[in-house]
């Protein structure tokens, strides 16, 4: 027995030496393990990732590596050399990391997955012409929403938080068009789908880092499976036969992935579908309503625009295309709380090199992570006054979009990433972007909507979640709202 042990812990000393022995090797990225076994920066990195990464840049550059739990992790913060990585699907590898994301957030394992076939279906339902057409389906949800908000009294105002009237709007609009169908559709249903993934969507992260205590556990247990039950495949039995729903649930089957399996999917989805656009709104509005100028320069352009429909206010959906004043503000406000990690798996050992022509060697199974909040969207060096609102920061004088932005001399091709980019960039953001352009055009011609208090400043953001897309407000900021004219 005493012998076993012995052996059994000499076994893991030996595995821990080996793990945590690693060195760097000639031509290899800047290494930084942290104090702590195994773990090395990990606390750090979850409590404030963009604190955390600022301050390995300030010690080491704009390339280093990092030991976060257990895994090597190769930071690169240069935009102008992005493409090395985002351009690479042969050395670096999109798919993997976001199986092992898929199995601790959702429980969900596809092992016969093909990515590629997988976003071409997405990009047919998402882009083109089904775009014009999910378009205007969003538009008439939007719409029928706001109109049986308790909204027809337009004497007395409603209070509620910005965030939750963006992203309960937002998300049960987009819930409706997207995987909308006769028998799903009833309002409870609409609400109580909102309120149990608003729940899980405080655990997420959490659930990605794997460390949620035993309380919490119970609670993302029970709340996943309510969302199942909410998703379950009976719900969509009656779904268009054209629709991207039906398209997906095909895909599934083809795979050969059974029932329950294909409930996951379906969260998986809700999450990718609509947890970013709700908390996208919020802070365009919350910066809007915190910036008076810029909340005019909108509401003039819309107004125009509106001037123009034909009957007068109707939601003018071909005119809404041209709205250069809406676009910048709105990749403003994205530039400041758009903070996704972009990371690849390295498939096999190989070189990363720099535009500056620095060759790096990588190593096979580490991860390679850019983070380009910190550069390009808060570089000082690109945006002026990075931590400002600056409503035409993407505006010419001549009111074209301004796509001319530098960084050490070199024009850039990446000034700011809300979307990602390359093979991966996000299939959605159209319509995501029309989205959130047809609740803004609705909720400025439509109503008054204001803050309770004048004086009230921005939200902080909750630093816990850059990395996870969208950043979300450590807490609400009240308004009260009331409907002006008919829909
Ligand atoms: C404001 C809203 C949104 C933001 C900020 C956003 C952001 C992103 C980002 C950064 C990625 C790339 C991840 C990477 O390269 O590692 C991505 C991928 C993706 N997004 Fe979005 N997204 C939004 C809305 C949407 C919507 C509405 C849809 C669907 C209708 C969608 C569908 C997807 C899909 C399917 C991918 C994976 C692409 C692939 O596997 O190649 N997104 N998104
Ligand atoms: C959040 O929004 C939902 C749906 O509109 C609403 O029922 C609820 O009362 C709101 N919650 C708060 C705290 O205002
Ligand atoms: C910050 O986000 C985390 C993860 O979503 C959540 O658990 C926590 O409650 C949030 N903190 C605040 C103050 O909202
Ligand atoms: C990859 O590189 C590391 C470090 O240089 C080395 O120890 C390892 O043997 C290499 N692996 C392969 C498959 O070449
Ligand atoms: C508007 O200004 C930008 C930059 O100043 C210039 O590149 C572009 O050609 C101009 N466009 C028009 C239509 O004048």
């Amino acid at each position: 027995m005493f012998w076993a042990t012995l052996l059994l812990f000499n076994g893991f000393l030996v595995l821990f030496l080996i793990l945590s022995n690693r060195s760097r090797i000639k031509k290899e990225p800047p290494l930084d393990k942290g104090i702590i076994p195994w773990l090395g920066h990990a606390l750090e990195f979850g409590k404030d990732a963009a604190k955390f990464l600022s301050r390995m840049k300030a010690k080491h550059g704009d390339i280093f590596t990092v030991r976060v739990a257990g895994h090597y992790v190769t930071v690169l913060l240069d935009p102008n050399s992005y493409d090395a990585v985002v351009q690479d699907s042969v050395s670096l590898d999109f798919t993997r990391y976001a199986q092992v994301l898929m199995q601790r957030i959702f429980c969900l394992s596809l092992p016969n997955h093909n990515p590629t076939t997988e976003r071409a279906m997405m990009r047919r339902h998402f882009q083109g012409e089904s775009l014009a057409c999910l378009n205007g389906v969003m538009q008439r949800n939007l719409q029928a929403l706001l109109a049986t908000e308790e909204l027809q009294d337009r004497t007395n105002w409603k209070q509620d938080g910005l965030f939750n009237f963006s992203y309960s709007l937002l998300f049960r609009a987009g819930y409706l068009t997207l995987f909308g169908t006769e028998q799903n559709s009833h309002n409870q249903d609409l609400t109580a789908v909102y309120e149990e993934y608003r729940k899980f969507d405080s655990l997420l992260t959490k659930m990605a880092r794997s460390t949620l205590n035993t309380e919490e556990k119970r609670v993302a247990g029970s709340v996943r499976q309510r969302l199942w039950n909410l998703l379950s495949p009976a719900q969509f039995r009656k779904a268009e036969p054209s629709s991207w729903l039906q398209s997906y649930r095909q895909h599934l089957q083809e795979m050969g992935v059974d029932e329950e399996m294909q409930t996951r999917a379906m969260l998986l989805q809700l999450w990718a579908t609509q947890g970013n656009v709700g908390p996208a709104a919020f802070w365009l509005f919350a910066f809007l309503l915190t910036n008076p100028e810029a909340m005019s320069a909108v509401k003039r352009e819309f107004s125009s625009i509106s001037l123009q429909a034909n009957p007068p206010h109707h939601l003018p959906l071909d005119k809404l295309q041209c709205t250069p004043v809406f676009d910048s503000a709105l990749s403003e406000a994205l530039r400041l709380t758009a903070a996704p990690f972009i990371t690849r798996e390295v498939l096999h050992n190989n070189t990363l090199r720099m535009a500056d022509g620095r060759e790096y060697n990588l190593r096979k199974g580490d991860r390679v992570c850019l983070f380009p909040y910190l550069s390009p969207q808060m570089d000082p060096e690109i945006h002026q006054e990075p931590e400002k609102f600056k409503y035409d920061r993407f505006l010419n004088a001549n009111g074209t979009e301004k796509k001319d932005f530098f960084k050490g001399g070199k024009r850039l091709k990446y000034y700011t990433m809300p979307w990602g980019a390359g093979k991966n960039v996000c299939v959605g953001k159209d319509f995501a972007i029309s989205s959130i352009k047809q609740f803004a055009f609705l909720v400025l011609t439509h109503m008054d909507l204001e803050l309770c208090d004048p004086a009230s400043a921005l939200p902080e953001m909750n630093a816990t979640r850059y990395g996870f897309g969208m950043m979300q407000p450590e807490k609400d900021l009240p308004i009260r709202y009331k409907l002006r004219d008919p829909l």
